[in-house]
């Protein structure tokens, strides 16, 4: 019998588990940015090329990840890939964590985090965008959004586990 407890995958994230699409790094990146901690694995990493239109608008022309995460954080980092190509960038900051578990099918409750995090690499790599151009476009906040916020309550939580971790080896 097994003792593992089955977790309520749907069928588009166990087959984007199991075929990523946009999955390495995009060498001709704009920007790279990352959400979650590498000390415990739950992070995603994503490469965005953009490139400004005649238009003045900064469109998405491709997007990859590296994941060390969890089926569902592999699966979301995928799914938001293939979501904001050919975005502009306004229109790829509008993403939700919801959306992204909405075009998989739905995540289970504990694995939302895993979506956040996606959400929450996208809007840090958005933001490096602008901070590089030494701009900042009426439609993006000023102050940190929700997701935003999570990512980074997120990753103080876990550095500050790991740092109670190191303490407790030393003794
Ligand atoms: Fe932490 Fe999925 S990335 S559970």
């Amino acid at each position: 019998m097994s003792t593992r407890i089955p977790l309520p995958y749907g069928p588009r994230v166990l087959e984007l588990f199991r075929n990523p699409k946009n999955m390495g790094p995009l060498s001709n990146a704009t920007v790279v940015e990352s959400a979650g901690s590498p000390a415990c694995g739950d992070m995603i990493r994503l490469y965005l090329r953009i490139e400004r239109d005649e238009r003045g608008e900064d469109v998405i022309r491709e997007a990859t990840f590296e994941s060390y995460g969890c089926a569902a954080n592999i699966a979301a980092a995928s799914i938001l890939t293939e979501m904001v190509r050919g975005k502009t960038l306004k229109e790829a900051w509008a993403i939700s964590w919801k959306q992204i578990s909405d075009e998989l099918g739905g995540l289970p409750p504990i694995k939302f985090h895993c979506s956040i995090l996606a959400v929450g690499a996208l809007k840090r790599a958005i933001r490096a965008y602008y901070k590089k151009l030494g701009e900042h476009p009426e439609w993006l906040p000023k102050d940190l959004v929700q997701e935003e916020k999570l990512v980074l309550e997120e990753e103080e939580m876990i550095e500050r586990y790991y740092k109670a971790m190191r303490e407790l080896l030393r003794r």
